[in-house]
């Protein structure tokens, strides 16, 4: 099987349009230490031919360009490509809006889950996407399907399981109170398997927090993509960005007691690798104290065009 990040950071990308944070201004400069990043996604082939993408990000086009695996192969027809699904693992604008970038009558699969359907099907953009050409599937969670998608077997199993997050940003309800009117499925983790080599690595690029349930389903897994928005709770709001903590935006942090380092130190995992990271996480600059600590208790941070062969 193999894995490519397509896109390492969160929402808005790396450098982010608008903005001049230390690490925004530095990757933008050029600094050592500093590379660009685009939005959240993965792509997964168990042959190398067929792909599936995990998340379509509003970058999606860029990636594409950059991955040689994507492109048209001009030897299979005039019109071709080899994405033949796509697994979505929340609403949020950064995992859906590659979609529309899928659209000239090309036949793939959408899967996601009831929840995030719902979001996809009330938004009429989305039928640049013809029903009889991209079908969607609803993923019930915690029951494993094969995937397939464009008349091909991709030979994966993927499974969804809810995970503690939040409903996507623009669906919020505030007079929901709580958790903002958030449900089971608005927010996923999905693990998929080659069974032909018995190989799995599980994907969560969002996460609120790590409890028993998903310590459990985690432990002894030998790879985790993982949420790793940002480092500390407050950063955005000691840096001046935005007023929000990151349990506020259902992301756990990296450090810190109730942090993702510390949660997987006793789950025995072979190979932990951060996505989705905001352009505040300090772990951006290879040269900061938050990259040391990362490296040092065994994590990897995700790079786009990073390759994990299992
Ligand atoms: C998130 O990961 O929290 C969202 O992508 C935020 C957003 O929609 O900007
Ligand atoms: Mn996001
Ligand atoms: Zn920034």
């Amino acid at each position: 099987m193999i894995i490519k990040v397509l896109g390492s950071a969160a929402g808005g990308g790396f450098p982010q349009w608008n903005c001049n944070c230390r690490n925004c201004v530095s990757v933008r400069a050029g600094a050592e230490g500093f590379r660009a990043r685009t939005q959240s996604s993965l792509a997964v082939s168990r042959d190398g031919v067929n792909w599936a993408l995990l998340n379509a990000s509003p970058d999606l086009r860029e990636q594409i360009a950059n991955t040689p695996s994507l492109h048209a192969d001009p030897r299979v027809g005039l019109r071709h490509s080899p994405i033949k699904a796509a697994v979505l693992t929340n609403g949020d604008v950064d995992h859906i809006i590659g979609l529309i970038n899928l659209r000239e009558a090309q036949p793939f699969s959408v899967y996601a889950s009831d929840r995030v359907l719902a979001t996809v099907n009330a938004n009429s953009v989305f039928q640049v996407l013809a029903p009889a050409l991209v079908p969607r599937i609803e993923m019930k969670l915690d029951t494993p399907f094969n995937l397939e998608g464009g008349g091909v077997d991709l030979g994966l199993t993927v499974e969804a399981f809810a995970v503690p997050g939040k409903v996507a940003l623009y669906l919020e309800d505030a007079s929901a109170g709580g958790n903002y009117g958030s449900r089971e499925g608005d927010t996923i983790g999905l693990k998929v398997t080659d069974p032909s080599e018995k190989k799995s690595f599980f994907y969560i690029p969002g996460c609120a927090e790590i409890d028993d349930e998903l310590a459990e389903r985690l432990e002894g897994a030998s790879t985790v993509f993982f949420d790793g928005t940002l480092f500390t709770d407050n950063e955005m709001i000691e840096q001046g960005l935005l007023n929000k903590t990151g349990a506020r935006m259902g992301h756990i942090s990296m450090s810190g007691p109730a942090g993702s380092i510390a949660a997987f130190k006793k789950l025995g995992v072979g190979r932990l690798v951060y996505v989705h990271i905001n352009n505040s996480n300090p772990a951006l600059d290879d040269n900061s104290d938050a990259r040391k600590a990362i490296d040092a208790a065994g994590w990897e941070v995700g790079y786009d065009g990073m390759e994990v062969r299992l």
